[in-house]
């Protein structure tokens, strides 16, 4: 490592300066700097800047240096390198096991983050329920080893091998983990954590990042499952997780709309797995349970009938969804008319607007659209896009679409229907709910399978399908 080490360094990009800046010069975040103590015992487990941008390498080198001694640092065969160690823990509840890559990898640290309120510290208190034999230390910040103890009984967690520690000194933690040795380690949550000798408050940057490092290093010591729990915050004092995203191996995000019950678990990023990944939870009284049919649940308040309303199929990761897409266009008061999506990005909207009008005729300058996806999820998959604009057709001509049929195409600015990844899934998925016709992209239909009981209705433009389903 270079002798003349910056002193600065921005926790989003991993920028680097001599003087403290309030806005990074390179990513723009704002408040972003913090400073890079000569701790040459902790630098080692911090990642350069270069680890912090180029993903891999660089944390996977700093992290040999701190922990595995000499031995280590030396090249070997790839032939003798041992693979036994990195062992998984398979929880049973397929909607888990399948967001972790398989299982919960030992000696991985990953960060689980979302909105307070969002049941992240339930789902880590199930996981005694998941993995009984297994001994879990729980670091609780926020709560009293008492109240988690209440919302354990409620889970249904016997707690037999969870060990509750309410402790927020990261080295006394560290200390306490070293002795138990557990198999699963939680830190709930880590903007909780601080190093003592640190003059920063919890929260911040530099205490979040420490914190990190500290128990990124332990766990790999430890080889134990680890988990942050970290909240998503807005911009300010407090480091959102996204300085930690670097630094784990697996990140997951918990997400959904408070006021529905279903819960999203999300693979950002794994290193152990496929990122992309989801897992639906359905949030109750006695806890999470796994909805393992998330489309029956998507589509089970579906109105027939009803003009406006269409069914797509995203593939999140390898997993097929099939949702309900609703439009409402009306009659506009104002000049601009308004338009709102909720779980579809608004730009994209706004150009399947322009491609309806231009394309397909339909002006959509005096009417205000309202989009929704239904049940609180969110969609950024372009194969969606087909059904997006057939739902805004079918309300602005008040033609209710086909409810047998399952839409699945990307639409291009001059009104063609694109072809889509893995279409075989979501044709499956759409047989087994019962669905009869599927819109597929003509470009897909070389040597595409498509399951009995289902019809494919090949287009190639946007007209094409509005002709077929309205
Ligand atoms: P929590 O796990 O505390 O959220 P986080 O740790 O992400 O901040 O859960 C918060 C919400 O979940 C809370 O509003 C109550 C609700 N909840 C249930 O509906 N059922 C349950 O069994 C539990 C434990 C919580
Ligand atoms: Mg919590």
């Amino acid at each position: 490592m270079a002798s003349d080490t910056p002193r600065f360094a921005c926790q989003e990009c991993g920028h680097v300066a001599h003087k403290w800046m309030g806005k990074c010069p390179q990513c723009g975040a704002w408040n972003s700097f913090a400073e890079e103590e000569p701790q040459t015992e902790v630098k080692a487990r911090v990642p350069s800047r270069r680890g912090a941008r180029s993903g891999e390498g660089g944390k996977k080198g700093a992290f040999a240096t701190g922990t595995d001694g000499a031995a280590a640092r030396r090249p070997r065969r790839l032939a003798d390198v041992e693979t036994e160690g990195e062992t998984r823990l398979v929880t049973g509840v397929a909607e888990l096991d399948r967001v972790m890559g398989g299982g919960i990898t030992r000696g991985a640290l990953s960060l689980i983050a979302g909105d307070p309120g969002i049941g992240k510290s339930t789902l880590m208190t199930e996981l005694g329920k998941y993995l009984p034999d297994r001994k879990m230390l729980y670091v609780t910040g926020e709560e009293s080893a008492r109240q988690v103890k209440l919302r354990a009984g409620r889970l249904g967690v016997d707690g037999e091998k969870l060990l509750l520690f309410a402790e927020t000194n990261v080295e006394t933690v560290a200390d306490v983990a070293e002795e138990t040795d557990p198999d699963v380690l939680i830190v709930d949550s880590i903007q909780t954590l601080f190093r003592p000798e640190r003059e920063s408050a919890p929260g911040s940057v530099s205490q979040v990042r420490e914190s990190a490092a500290t128990l990124r290093r332990l766990t790999k010591d430890l080889e134990c499952a680890t988990f942050l729990v970290g909240h998503v915050t807005k911009q300010g004092t407090i480091a959102g997780p996204r300085v930690l995203e670097h630094m784990v191996d697996t990140v997951l995000y918990f997400e959904g709309d408070r006021h529905h019950a279903y819960r999203i678990l999300r693979t950002v990023k794994n290193r152990f797995g496929a990122a992309n990944e989801i897992g639906v939870f359905e949030m109750r009284e006695g806890g999470l349970r796994p909805v393992e049919n998330p489309s029956e649940i998507f589509l089970a308040e579906r109105g027939y009938g009803v003009s406006g309303s269409t069914v797509v199929c995203s593939l999140e990761g390898t997993r097929p969804l099939l949702v309900e897409i609703q439009a409402l266009a009306s009659d506009s008061r104002y000049s601009t008319p308004e338009r709102t999506a909720t779980g579809f990005a608004q730009r994209r909207l706004q150009m399947l607007l322009a491609v309806l009008e231009k394309r397909a005729g339909l002006s959509f300058s005096d009417h205000d659209l309202f989009l929704n996806v239904a049940g609180g999820v969110t969609l950024d998959e372009p194969a969606v896009d087909l059904g997006v604009a057939v739902a805004c057709a079918s309300s602005f001509r008040d033609i209710p679409a086909d409810t047998g049929t399952v839409l699945i195409g990307e639409v291009g600015l001059g009104g063609e229907v694109r072809s889509v990844s893995q279409v075989e899934p979501r044709l499956r998925e759409a047989e087994k709910l019962g669905f009869e016709r599927a819109v597929v992209p003509a470009s897909n239909r070389d040597g595409l399978a498509v399951p009995e009981g289902l019809d494919a209705i090949y287009c190639k433009r946007l007209t094409d399908v509005i002709e077929a389903v309205l």
